[in-house]
């Protein structure tokens, strides 16, 4: 059966195009013939933030934000949640199925073979100030690990890919634990590989003096399905700036790096930090009213609420709510929680929030939880990178398997000044004075 087709017609010309519709969209190239003028050089869609554009094809994850469905290679994210470890949801992701018991044995071993870092990397932590946030510290041992693996280079080779994803995988936990570490002023912790790698991670961050780290049992697997929650959210700013990078070849640990640095701002798995300084800057109940008085002025943000895709609950907010209990059994209730849910109740009652569609997203509540566990707000984000390694790398394999990979290069309308004489700097303050007048 023939495509379908869209026809558009140009009305400054009156010609008719024919444009081939396929998965519900339509190439931008095949807009290009369009022109006035012969030469002209063609239409371009636009499209700031590309809230309207595929820039790849994809098998990993599916979302339907009008539902609020979220789905890592068909599967529903709360069964993954329920009834996974990260690290088989790891697999999943690169690998496209679920490992029987046998793969995810030599899975979960190869990983825990590639947890140690090489000892420079301690020297290069130690050279930050006392001071340093963690996310920095993260973004730059990342990308220095590039310098430890030379042979990343040959990404041409599947094998070779399969070998740097896994030491990505197995050394982030090991980065984001030595970045703590150095901002407490406390000794590194070498991995244990008898714990699973949540566990371990833990291990990592909090041991003591301890000779065997025991993590709780309950706070490990909270840990463990925040990770798996945070592991794969297909085309958001952190993954399209890994497939950007990766696009140039260039190697996985400098495009993570990227990736980790867009994930830092505050729009993006930086809000989890950003909800818990509100949280702490709206302080009581009481304040609550004239806060959100000043989110519908313009004045600021509600942190942790709205997303580009979801226009529904985002499912993982929906989970996170409920493993909150289960820590708080554990640890102490987070006052914070009260505060939230009183903050979420009136702007869901709410006509700006309601007409916008804007609901609490994964961020509104994971910091609470982090923080209730005895994380400090600057980790909150580096705890998001760890989750998301997976996702990154998983999209990263895609693109370098992609037929149609090309390096990444959007368009621009230029709108700036037509050519003009060159002014020497002799005659500039003149023409400034008198353009000034
Ligand atoms: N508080 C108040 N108003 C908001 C918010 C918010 N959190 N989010 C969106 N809006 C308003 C916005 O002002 C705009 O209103 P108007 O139409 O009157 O100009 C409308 O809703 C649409 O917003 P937008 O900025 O065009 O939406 P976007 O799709 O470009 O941005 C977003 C998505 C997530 C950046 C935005 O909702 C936001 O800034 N949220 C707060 C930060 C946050 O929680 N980020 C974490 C996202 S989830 C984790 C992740 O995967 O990154």
């Amino acid at each position: 059966m023939p495509s379908p087709k869209l026809t558009i017609t140009d009305q400054r010309t009156d010609k008719a195009y024919e444009l081939t519709i396929e998965n519900s969209s339509v190439r931008a190239l095949d807009l290009r013939p369009i022109k006035e003028n012969p030469e002209e050089f063609g239409m371009l869609s636009y499209d700031p933030g590309y809230t309207n554009t595929a820039s790849c094809t994809s098998r990993i994850t599916f979302i339907d934000g009008d539902k609020g469905i979220l789905r890592y290679r068909g599967y529903p994210i709360e069964q993954l949640a329920e009834q996974c470890t990260y690290t088989e949801v790891a697999y999943l992701l690169l690998y496209g199925e679920l490992p029987t018991a046998a793969e995810l044995k030599v899975w979960n071993k190869e990983i825990k073979d590639h947890t140690m870092v090489h000892e420079n990397i301690k020297k290069f932590i130690d050279g930050f100030h006392y001071d340093a946030h963690p996310m920095g510290m993260l973004v730059s041992t990342v990308a220095a690990l590039s310098t430890y693996y030379p042979d990343a280079k040959n990404i041409g080779s599947r094998t070779n890919r399969r070998l740097q994803q896994l030491r990505l995988i197995s050394k982030m936990p090991t980065l984001a634990a030595y970045a703590y570490r150095h901002s407490q002023g406390l000794p590194y912790i070498y991995p244990d590989i008898e714990l699973s790698y949540t566990e371990n991670f833990m291990n990592m961050l909090w041991r003591r003096a301890e000779p065997k780290y025991e993590p709780s049992p309950v706070l490990a697997k909270a840990l463990d399905v925040l990770f798996i929650l945070h592991a794969d959210h297909e085309q958001n700013c952190s993954t399209s700036t890994m497939r950007t990078i990766g696009s140039s070849n260039a190697d996985p640990y400098v495009s993570l790096a990227g990736a980790c640095g867009a994930l830092y701002g505050p729009l993006h798995g930086g809000a989890n930090e950003a909800v818990l300084t509100m949280l702490d800057e709206i302080g009581s109940m009481e304040r609550i009213p004239s806060f959100i008085k000043e989110v519908k002025e313009g004045e600021r943000r509600l942190m942790g609420f709205g997303h580009r895709v979801y226009k529904n609950y985002d499912p993982r907010a929906k989970i996170i709510k409920k493993i909150a209990d289960d820590v708080f059994e554990i640890t102490g209730r987070n006052p914070k929680i009260e505060l939230a849910k009183e903050l979420e109740r009136i702007a869901l009652e709410d006509d700006y929030f309601v007409k916008r569609r804007l609901y609490p997203n994964v961020d509104f509540y994971s910091g609470i939880i982090y923080e209730a566990m005895g994380f400090k707000p600057e980790m909150f984000t580096v705890l998001f990178a760890i989750g998301r390694t997976v996702g990154w790398l998983a999209h990263w394999e895609e693109l370098m398997e992609d037929p149609e990979r090309r390096i990444a290069r959007p368009r621009q309308l230029y709108l700036g000044p037509n050519e003009r004489e060159f002014v020497p700097i002799e005659e500039r303050l003149g023409r400034l004075q008198s353009q000034r007048v």
